[in-house]
C-alpha cells in the first residue's frame, strides 16, 4: 500500500490529472496538525480557470475517500489528507519488516548506469581535508544509486601527471634516495615536495630544473617514468588505507595519465568537425557564443590539457558504460571548467552531453584551533579521523569504561563523526568543522544517530530474553503521538533517500535519520517497551526493530557503520 497512489487514484478524475501527475506532487506537510500527506491545488488553478483555495474546497466536498485516510480537508490552497493511524502504523511496519535492510531500496533505477567521478586526489600530495567533501558526497551518492538498483561505476580519476611531477622528481633526485624513500614513503615524498617550494622561492632556477623533468616523464624517458609510476603509487596506496577507514573502494582508477595518448584523437576529431581555432600557436575552441572564456585544447608547445583530457575521459566513458547519468563531484571552483567541456561535447555533436553533471559543492576548512597542520600545511584525513577517534574513546571511557571491543567503536564512531558532519548541510554551503558540533552525542550528529541505532538494538536484545513470549501485535496502541511521529519519519525514508538522489544532496537523507532518531527517543521515553504486556509490547517492538533497520541502513547508505553497542 502506497499512500501517494492512493490519493492518485482518488484524485485523478477530479483534478483531470494522470495519476503519477498527482502522485508526483503530493506534499508530506512538516506540521502533522496540517495533515499527513498535502495536494497542492495551485497547479490546477490554470487549467479549471478557478482559484486554488475554491478547488481544494470543492474537492474535499466531492472526494469519495479511501478507507486508509480518516479526512480530507481544505486549507487554503491545499487539500490536506489524515491517515487512519491504526492502519497506517500497519502499513509501514508490515514493509519494513518484510524489506528488513532493504526497505527504501528499489529497481528505480533498472537498466540504467551511472558513473559518478569522485574524490579523484591529486596524486602528489597525501590524503587531506581538501578532499572531504568530494570524497564522501561521491561516495554517499554511488551507495544511493546502487540501492536504487541503478549500475554504478565509481571512478576515482586521480590526479597522477602533470608539472607536480617534475618537482616531485626533481626533489628526490636532489635530496633523497632510495633508501631514504624506503623508509619514509609518503612522508619522504612530501618532505622533499616541500622542501622544492621552499628553495624555489629563493632560487628560481628551480622552475626549469623541474620543467625539463618533466619533459622526460612526457618523453617517455625509462628513468622518469620508473619514479613518476613508484611516487604515484606510494601516494595511492596510502590514500587506500584511508578510503578503507570510510569502506570506500572504486571500480575503475583510470586517471590524466591514462589519457594521455588519446588526445591526439580528440583534437583531431575537433579539427574534423571544424570547431578548432588557431590562437597564439594554441589550438582552442571558441565558446564566446555561449558567454564563456575558450576552453584550450592544446598548448603552444603541443601538450595537452586538463580539459582535452577531461573530454577523452568522457568518451571513454560513454563507450566503456554507455552511462544514463555520468556525474562529477568537485569543489565550485571548478564550475566553468566543467560548463566549458560539457559544451564542447555537446559542440561535436553528442546528444548524451546533455547526461554529464557538475556537482559542484562550498569550501569545508576547520575551526581554528581544531587540528595542526602538518607539513605542506594541509591537514591531513588520516590525522582528523585518529584525533576524532582519540575523543570517541575518551567519552567511552567516561561513560561506558567496559564496553567490548572499545577501540573499534571508537574508530566507527570517530570516523562517522566526521562523515555525518560533512553530510549534514546542503553542499554548496562553506562549513567550518567543529568538534563540538560533530562529536555531541545530543545534537544532529552521526554519535548521535548511531547511539540511538545501539540502543534500539539492545531493546531487541534484551527482548529476547523475555520468558512470556510474543503476541501478534495491536497496531492500535501505536496510534499515540510519539508512536505516530516516529512511524511517519520511518515511512518517509524511501521517498527522502530518492530526494536526496535526485537532487544529488546526501544531507536530505541524514536529516531524514535524525528525524527517526529524535522521534524514537521521545517514543523511547514515553512508552515503556520492555515492561509493557502482550499485544502492546509486540507492536512496540516490532517499531523497534523497524526504527534499527532503516537506522543500519540510512548510516550504510552515508557510509558510517552502526555498531550495537557504544
Ligand atoms: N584532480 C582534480 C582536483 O584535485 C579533480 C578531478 C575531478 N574530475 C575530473 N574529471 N576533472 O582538483
Amino acid at each position: 500500500m502506497d499512500y501517494k497512489s492512493e490519493i492518485a487514484k482518488m484524485l485523478s478524475g477530479l483534478a483531470g490529472m494522470s495519476e503519477d501527475e498527482v502522485c508526483l506532487s503530493v506534499e508530506i506537510p512538516a506540521n502533522t496538525a496540517l495533515g499527513d500527506f498535502a495536494f497542492p491545488c495551485h497547479r490546477l488553478a490554470k487549467s479549471l480557470k478557478k482559484a486554488p483555495n475554491v478547488i481544494a474546497a470543492d474537492m474535499a466536498a466531492g472526494i469519495k475517500l479511501s478507507p486508509v485516510f480518516d479526512r480530507a480537508e481544505a486549507a487554503g490552497p491545499y487539500l490536506n489528507f489524515f491517515v487512519n493511524k491504526e492502519t497506517f502504523a500497519e502499513n509501514i511496519i508490515s514493509k519494513v519488516l518484510e524489506k528488513g535492510l532493504n526497505y527504501g531500496g528499489g529497481d528505480d533505477g533498472a537498466g540504467k548506469t551511472v558513473v559518478i567521478d569522485y574524490s579523484s586526489p591529486n596524486v602528489t600530495h597525501e590524503f587531506h581535508i581538501g578532499h572531504l567533501f568530494s570524497t564522501t558526497i561521491g561516495a554517499a551518492l554511488y551507495r544511493f544509486y546502487k540501492f536504487l538498483g541503478y549500475r554504478t561505476i565509481g571512478v576515482n580519476y586521480l590526479g597522477d601527471w602533470g608539472t607536480q611531477f617534475g618537482k616531485l622528481l626533481y626533489g628526490y633526485n636532489s635530496w633523497s634516495s632510495a633508501e631514504q624513500l624506503e623508509k619514509g614513503g609518503a612522508d619522504e615524498l612530501t618532505r622533499v615536495y616541500v622542501k622544492y617550494h621552499d628553495e624555489a622561492v629563493r632560487d628560481p632556477g628551480l622552475e626549469k630544473a623541474a620543467r625539463e623533468w618533466l619533459l622526460k616523464i612526457e618523453a617517455g624517458d625509462a628513468c622518469a617514468r620508473e619514479l613518476w609510476w613508484k611516487f604515484r603509487n606510494i601516494y595511492l596506496d596510502k590514500m587506500e588505507e584511508t578510503y578503507k577507514r570510510m569502506d570506500i573502494s572504486f571500480d575503475s582508477y583510470r586517471g590524466e595519465s591514462y589519457y594521455n595518448d588519446k588526445m591526439d584523437a580528440v583534437a583531431d576529431e575537433l579539427r574534423e568537425k571544424n570547431l578548432l581555432v588557431e590562437s597564439d600557436g594554441a589550438q582552442i575552441v571558441e565558446l564566446e557564443q555561449y558567454k564563456m572564456p575558450v576552453c584550450l585544447i592544446l598548448r603552444s608547445d603541443g601538450g595537452t590539457l586538463y580539459p582535452t583530457r577531461d573530454i577523452a575521459a568522457a568518451l571513454d566513458r560513454m563507450r566503456e558504460y554507455g552511462f544514463y547519468k555520468s556525474l562529477y563531484v568537485t569543489d565550485m571552483r571548478q564550475n566553468l571548467h566543467f560548463a566549458q567541456f560539457f559544451k564542447v561535447l555537446e559542440l561535436m555533436g553528442y546528444e548524451w552531453a546533455k547526461d554529464l553533471v557538475h556537482i559542484p559543492y562550498g569550501l569545508l576548512s576547520l575551526e581554528s584551533g581544531a587540528l595542526s597542520a602538518r607539513k605542506g600545511n594541509v591537514v591531513l584525513l588520516e590525522d582528523l579521523f585518529d584525533e576524532s577517534a582519540k575523543r570517541i574513546l575518551d567519552i567511552i571511557n567516561e561513560k561506558n569504561a567496559d564496553l567490548p571491543d572499545k577501540e573499534s567503536v571508537a574508530e566507527d564512531v570517530g570516523v562517522g563523526a566526521i562523515v555525518f558532519g560533512v553530510l549534514y548541510t546542503s553542499r554548496i554551503k562553506d562549513l567550518v568543522f567543529s568538534w563540538e558540533k560533530a562529536l555531541n552525542f545530543d545534537g544532529e550528529t552521526g554519535p548521535y544517530v548511531q547511539y540511538t541505532h545501539a540502543r534500539a538494538s539492545s531493546v531487541l536484545v534484551k527482548s529476547e530474553m523475555l520468558e512470556d513470549g510474543l503476541e501478534k501485535a495491536d497496531y492500535g496502541s501505536l496510534t499515540d503521538d510519539e508512536s505516530f511521529e516516529l512511524i511517519k519519519a520511518i515511512g518517509a525514508f524511501p521517498d527522502k533517500l530518492r530526494e536526496a538522489a535526485d537532487k544529488y544532496e546526501p544531507f536530505i537523507l541524514s536529516r531524514s535519520l535524525v528525524s527517526v532518531a529524535q522521534a524514537f527517543n521521545k517514543f523511547y521515553h514515553e512508552n515503556p517497551i520492555l515492561h509493557s504486556k502482550g499485544t502492546v509490547r509486540a507492536a512496540r517492538l516490532e517499531l523497534v526493530k523497524c526504527t534499527r533497520d532503516v537506522l543500519k541502513t540510512g548510516l550504510g547508505l552515508l557510509g558510517i557503520k552502526a555498531p550495537e553497542k557504544m
